[in-house]
């Protein structure tokens, strides 16, 4: 089996249901390399879920261990870093996750993200009267940051996972 030599840490941002988490875990396995993943870090570390640390403590709370973990992450381990979808936003995030990695942004249409995260409540920032109309300023207001990654790789609504990890591959 290969076992990737990477020299830097690829780190997968972009927006809810861009499929960071399911492309990162399977683009781990393919090179052979350590997963790791801001959030569940994130959630592990507080023993919390994260709508109850965004309940419990905030959202500005959230940013600050979100930027620890990233920090603490691409200090540990060279590996396929998979990101929450606003962990791209801060400059602070940017400049770091840019010195000590490979920024790769999954994007996707308002559509397809939407189809994947509407019948989930795992989203904080999504409980509102209407999570389209959020999902979709959301969308508008960060591509432009998105679109600073190192790399863009586009995924269709009906992109395989294992199909993702080869146009990340090839990229
Ligand atoms: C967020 C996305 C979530 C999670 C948190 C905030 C965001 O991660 O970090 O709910 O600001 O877009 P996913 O992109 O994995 O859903």
């Amino acid at each position: 089996r290969q076992v990737f030599d990477l020299h830097k840490t690829v780190v997968l941002v972009g927006m809810m249901g861009a499929g960071k988490t399911a492309v990162g875990r399977a683009l781990a396995a393919r090179l052979g390399v350590p997963f790791l993943d801001s959030d569940s870090e994130i959630e592990s570390a507080a023993n919390m879920t994260i709508p109850e640390i965004f309940e419990r403590d905030g959202e500005p709370f959230f940013r600050a261990k979100e930027s620890q973990v990233i920090g603490r992450l691409l200090d540990e381990k060279k590996g396929i870093l998979s990101t929450g979808g606003g962990a791209f936003l801060s400059e602070e995030n940017r400049t770091m996750i840019s010195d000590r990695g490979v920024s790769v942004w999954l994007c996707a249409d308002l559509e397809v993200l939407w189809n994947r995260v509407r019948h989930k409540d795992t989203r904080p920032l999504l409980r509102t009267p209407d999570p389209y109309a959020t999902l979709r300023d959301l969308y508008e207001a960060r591509v432009p940051l998105y679109a600073q990654a190192d790399l863009v790789v586009n995924s269709d609504g009906d992109t395989a996972i294992e199909d993702m990890v080869d146009r990340v591959l090839e990229k």
